[in-house]
């Protein structure tokens, strides 16, 4: 089976059975939806530091769980009052405020729950969890959504954009990429190596995001367009254009890849997906 079938089998399978109107709201945001890059990710390096991706999947599931938590949340009228997520209408739209919060929450503590069902060692479970938590927490992806509420409609240098970035989206591509390693109970170069190929990415991820965000349009995208200059917000394509922005994102993919060399295994697929969110449409 790929990857993809693989992940979303299990998310089905890890989503709750009851048919209540939260269970309903967490079920509908994860079905079907987005590209899976994050759980992609962390299969893709569980096999390439030599070891099953199944065992890697309960984790992979919970990255996605939490990254869709942080889409509900960050789609809520008091955050960025976005209509329409994934090609459908957002959460709230179609479940109300109230359960859309509730659902978010929801996700991000199965989230948890799922990452302990992972059939690996003891003391790789408690390494997991550790990073998770980190990771999605105030010195991860919800610090840099606080950061990035604070900075609308205010002039950000490149730094301190690209800090708002490593944060609020970087910090759960690392973290996918690295428990694909702690899965595999990789050792300490690995998950370097590992961390060093998610920076790239997952800067290059947000910039064409910023991109996408202008040049794009909402059918191809599944969420609306315009929302950053609506907001107000500084991104990389209003600091450098969008030609300059390609080059920034094209070196970064480049070491990105670089970053592969130290692993036995064959990390073309790595490669590939590198790649791929450079040119990625949507
Ligand atoms: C969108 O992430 C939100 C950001 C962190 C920029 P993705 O583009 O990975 O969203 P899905 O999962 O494919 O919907
Ligand atoms: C979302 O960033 C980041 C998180 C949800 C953590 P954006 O607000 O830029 O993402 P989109 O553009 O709504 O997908
Ligand atoms: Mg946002
Ligand atoms: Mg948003
Ligand atoms: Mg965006």
């Amino acid at each position: 089976m790929d990857f993809l079938n693989m992940i979303n089998d299990a998310l089905e399978e890890y989503l709750p059975k009851s048919d209540d109107i939260v269970s309903e709201a967490m079920k509908y945001s994860v079905r079907n939806g987005g590209k899976r890059i994050r759980p992609m990710l962390t299969l893709e390096f569980c096999k390439a530091c030599g070891a099953e991706p199944e065992k890697a999947l309960p984790l992979a599931c919970a990255v996605e769980m939490i990254h869709t938590y942080s889409l509900i949340h960050d789609d809520l009228p008091c955050m960025d009052d976005d209509d329409y997520r994934r090609g459908k209408p957002s959460c709230h739209i179609a479940f109300g405020e109230a359960n859309a919060l509730l659902a978010g929450d929801a996700l991000l503590t199965l989230a948890f729950e799922t990452a302990v069902k992972a059939d690996i060692a003891a003391e790789n479970v408690v390494r997991a969890v550790k990073e998770l938590s980190y990771s999605a927490g105030i010195l991860g992806m919800v610090g840099g959504q606080v950061l990035d509420l604070q900075n609308e409609n205010k002039a950000l240098t490149l730094s301190e954009l690209e800090q708002i970035h490593n944060l609020k989206t970087g910090e759960l591509i690392r973290v996918a990429c690295v428990l694909g390693c702690v899965a595999a109970g990789a050792d300490e170069e690995k998950i370097k190596a590992a961390e060093a190929y998610a920076k790239g990415i997952g800067l290059t991820f947000q910039i064409v995001d910023d991109i996408l965000d202008v040049t794009s349009d909402a059918e191809t995208l599944g969420k609306p367009i315009g929302s950053d200059a609506e907001n107000q917000n500084t991104t990389y394509v209003s600091l450098l254009g969008i030609e300059k922005s390609k080059e920034v994102a094209a070196e970064l993919t480049r070491k990105a890849k670089a970053a592969l060399a130290v692993y036995d295994e064959n990390t073309e697929a790595l490669s590939l997906l590198a790649d791929n969110l450079l040119i990625r449409k949507k």
